[in-house]
């Protein structure tokens, strides 16, 4: 597909390109090498078939023909509520649960925030019998942020007045804008904005030639359509695919960068993947939680979320969909907590109950029960020995697995915990709440250890270093070492041991798959060899089997 650029041209009538002068395009930084407006492109990508289309709606069909659309069209109630058309575990529709409480884990100055949530399931719908299990992981329908959604209705030139229109949307077959509904045609009442807030991923994936193909058509701008042309041509190759592996582009920047394309939106929406939900893991056992005093009968469901950021035009950054919609809603709580402490101080009061102001926003979450039977709610037992391996928030899981644990007996001797943070100081989500065996059954590993300033006894013990005890020279240098979890799996192979060769015991694995999920998969390997005497390849198939028996689970991602 990849076909080389003629070399720079020497003709008198030679026309350079001229590059958009926008800091978007700036940022987009696309390698242009010798293109000029004049050089010839070949296999450029067809236009997407449009399967479609918009029409208007007369007020007595809304009852009539769409009895289940009925709901209201307003800007503000479509933001809130996600469409019923989505469907995301059909039959079921999404379900708005109320936030609870909301609170930051992280410290200021942590390099990724991370936000706890409890959320309120207690009028969760019956839904064949299934229940919230400790180790599952909620569905989250997220929107895109809204100042992005009318942004690109800016962009696209969409007028106000047409934006929150009720309208009808005719599609010619596939599953959109339902997210698992049927394959098949269909005709449903909705707005431009609804469509742009939750069913279409305008940002968390990369732009996709056929996109590039629509704005190159209708770009007004001779430098810029030559530029989108080329960027989904065989010339084009190299530039489009560093686009894709480099700064993370979104449509809303790529409308900014080509100003002068506006294409019809039903164009734009024929190239965007659908809007996903995303999957948080349970970081409490719903049974016990549900226990807690004060509740009265409430249920809730607890989760860590962790905000994904990436960069951004003008040294900015912009959040992943979900985490990012979900940290608006955690600070938008916040906020209303702080502002009522405010004012019960200044008005001489004692301060309000935590949560009673931030309920009173009635800040819902569009969720659904998602997966409850995935390998970490499958495979927890309720007794037996357990290592946990966990970095970031993959440890989110296992607080829901000790809270469990905790309900018929103590932990200490039956549970062993490696939490991988960046600096406890910042980051050692859910410190503290873990029961009162938290010290004994935790070690936490900090990949960005700093060494703590010396006591008065270790200076005095550095003086004559010769003479300090092993074990505080060994302390010492520990604290001093950054570390990885897998580092401390092989420090601790006598209890990894230990646990997998146990009849109920299990190892767990949770965080991200890159990096930490293989490097703990070969410190296990290097166990087996070590404390079984085994080669590489026994050793490698020993975990297999061991993951087979359901005793050693990876949930990583
Ligand atoms: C079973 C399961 C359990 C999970 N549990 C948890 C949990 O307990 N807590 C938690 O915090 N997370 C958890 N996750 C991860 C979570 O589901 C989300 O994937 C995570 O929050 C990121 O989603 P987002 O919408 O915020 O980011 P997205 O917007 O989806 O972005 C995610 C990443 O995609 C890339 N990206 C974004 N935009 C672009 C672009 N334009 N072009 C190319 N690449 C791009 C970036 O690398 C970015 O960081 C879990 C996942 C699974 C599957
Ligand atoms: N059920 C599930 O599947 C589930 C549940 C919860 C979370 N998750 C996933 O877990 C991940 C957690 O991510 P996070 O953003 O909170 O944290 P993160 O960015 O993955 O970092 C957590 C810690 O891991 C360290 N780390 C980096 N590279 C490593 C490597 N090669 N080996 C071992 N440790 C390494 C980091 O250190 P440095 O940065 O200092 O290098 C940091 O201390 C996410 O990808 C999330 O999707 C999955």
């Amino acid at each position: 597909m990849n076909e080389a650029l003629p070399q720079k041209s020497t003709k008198p009538d030679f026309k350079p390109i001229v590059a958009p002068d926008n800091d978007a395009f700036r940022f987009l930084a696309p390698t242009l090498r010798s293109l000029t407006q004049d050089t010839p492109l070949t296999k450029i990508v067809d236009m997407p078939e449009i399967k479609l289309s918009f029409g208007p709606l007369r007020r007595e069909s809304i009852s009539e023909k769409f009895p289940g659309e009925r709901h209201e069209h307003s800007a503000k109630a479509v933001i809130n509520r996600p469409p019923q058309y989505m469907k995301p575990h059909p039959p079921y529709d999404v379900f708005n649960a109320p936030i609870y409480g909301a609170r930051e884990l992280t410290k200021p100055g942590a390099e990724k925030r991370t936000f706890h949530f409890d959320i309120d399931v207690t009028d969760y719908p019956e839904e064949g019998g299934v229940d919230f299990k400790v180790g599952g992981a909620v569905g989250i329908c997220p929107p895109n942020d809204p100042e992005v959604v009318d942004d690109i209705m800016d962009q696209l030139g969409v007028p106000r007045f047409v934006r929150d229109k009720p309208m009808r949307l005719h599609t010619t077959g596939g599953r959109w804008p339902t997210i698992w509904g049927d394959e098949e045609a269909r005709e449903l009442v909705t707005t431009r904005r609804e469509i742009l807030t939750w069913t279409v991923d305008i940002s968390s994936t990369a732009p996709t030639k056929a996109l590039f193909r629509v704005l190159a058509e209708y770009a007004t701008a001779e430098n810029e359509k030559k530029i989108l042309f080329y960027l989904c041509s065989a010339q084009g190759l190299a530039a489009f695919c560093d686009l894709r592996s480099g700064p993370h582009v979104t449509l809303q920047q790529l409308l900014h960068a080509f100003p002068s394309s506006k294409p019809p939106l039903e164009a734009i929406l024929a190239t965007l993947n659908q809007l996903m939900p995303r999957f948080y893991s349970l970081s409490n056992d719903p049974h016990v939680s549900s226990d807690r005093e004060g509740l009265a009968g409430r249920r809730l469901i607890e989760m860590a979320v962790t905000v994904h950021e990436t960069s951004a035009v003008g040294n900015k950054s912009r959040t992943g969909v979900g985490s990012g919609f979900l940290e608006r809603q955690a600070l938008r709580f916040a906020d209303a907590e702080k502002q009522a402490i405010e004012e019960a101080e200044s008005a001489g009061q004692p301060a309000p109950q935590p949560g009673v102001a931030g309920r009173q926003l009635n800040i819902q979450i569009p969720m659904f029960r998602g997966l409850m039977s995935n390998p970490l709610s499958r495979e927890f037992n309720s007794d037996g020995p357990m290592m946990l391996i966990g970095a970031g928030v993959g440890m989110a899981p296992f607080r829901g697995f000790i809270l469990n644990r905790l309900k018929n007996a103590n932990c200490a001797n039956k549970i062993w915990l490696v939490q991988g943070v960046r600096d406890s100081m910042l980051d050692e989500i859910y410190q503290g709440e873990l029961g009162t065996h938290e010290k004994e059954i935790k070690k936490v590993v900090q990949s960005r250890a700093q060494a703590p300033p010396p006591t008065a006894e270790e200076l005095a013990a550095t003086a004559e270093e010769e003479a300090a005890p092993l074990a505080v020279k060994e302390d010492r240098n520990q604290r001093k070492v950054a570390k990885y979890v897998q580092d401390e799996v092989r420090l601790q192979a006598d209890i990894v041991w230990f646990v997998i060769n146990a009849i109920d015991g299990r190892v767990f694995v949770c965080g991200s798959t890159k990096g930490m999920g293989e490097g703990v998969q070969s410190a296990l390997i290097d166990v087996a060899m070590d404390k079984g005497n085994l080669d590489y390849e026994t050793a490698t198939q020993f975990w297999e089997q061991k993951k087979k028996d359901g005793q050693y689970i990876a949930e990583t991602w």
